[in-house]
């Protein structure tokens, strides 16, 4: 596992977006697993600008998001398939049918859950997926306790997660209890992947992911059992590490 501790958010955004255009020019058809939450935003604004300013080409490539709120249509302004337009599709040239966000209002859930699978299959398997991560651990909506060998399924979300995320919400009442989620094995099987976290708040997960035993009790840990994980964290974020970590990756040059 691959730790990069940079100054600020800033750098952070940077560096994850060079390495995912590093894949998108590498291979221009990838397929890419992206993230919603705020940590990745300042990343889909890098990706925005390169698209804009460099001509960073995305008219191939394929997406598929980690998660989704059951229950919230993907018109909602905290679905994750709203956040997903607003925030990187709607600006920049790829083709909205090459984008899949889990559908939360899907009529058989479990059904929709195992073509989402299929769907990733078909398309080749994520090349780069990138990731937050949450205060407890988790990523996706893999909370703790969930199997490492999960695969795309709906899952209840924790207190803890529905406080986090309920600062988007007008009240507690109006968070979803239930996501649709990929699994900690279908994360796990992307080629690449990418974790970003910052911010004081995020130091204990950081640690039970890059330093702690792996754990179901830290979904996020599953990840040192992958060969080509990038954690990016703040200073903040890595406030609770004990190793020593370089402000540079060894590699930037991506790509299968
Ligand atoms: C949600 C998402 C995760 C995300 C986490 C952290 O629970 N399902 O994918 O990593 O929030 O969000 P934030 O980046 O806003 O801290």
């Amino acid at each position: 596992m691959e730790v990069v501790v940079k100054e600020t958010a800033e750098q952070m955004s940077r560096l994850a977006a060079e390495m995912i255009a590093d894949v998108v020019r590498n291979k221009p058809r990838c397929v890419l697993g992206l993230a919603t939450g705020s940590t990745p935003e300042g990343t889909y604004e890098e990706l925005i600008r390169m698209h804009k300013e460099d001509g960073l080409d995305f008219s191939q490539v394929v997406t598929f998001n980690l998660d989704e709120y059951v229950g919230l249509p993907g018109n909602h302004d905290q679905s994750y398939r709203y956040f997903m337009n607003d925030r990187l599709f709607d600006h920049v040239n790829i083709r909205p049918e090459n984008t899949h966000v889990p559908d939360g209002m899907a009529d058989d859930i479990p059904a929709h859950c195992r073509e989402y699978e299929e769907m990733i299959d078909q398309a080749g398997g994520i090349d780069l997926q990138l990731l937050g991560i949450g205060g407890n651990g988790h990523i996706a909506f893999n909370e703790p306790g969930s199997s490492l060998a999960s695969r795309t399924r709906p899952k209840t979300l924790d207190e803890k997660t529905r406080q986090d995320n309920s600062r988007f919400f007008q009240s507690m009442d109006e968070v979803p209890k239930y996501a649709i989620t990929m699994g900690i094995g279908t994360i796990i099987e992307a080629e690449r992947i990418i974790l970003l976290a910052y911010k004081e708040s995020k130091a204990r997960a950081v640690s039970c992911c890059v330093e702690g035993p792996v754990t179901a009790m830290c979904p996020s840990s599953a990840l040192q059992l992958h060969p080509a994980v990038t954690v990016i964290t703040d200073k903040a974020a890595a406030g609770k590490l004990k190793g020593d970590y370089p402000d540079e990756p060894r590699r930037l040059i991506l790509g299968r």
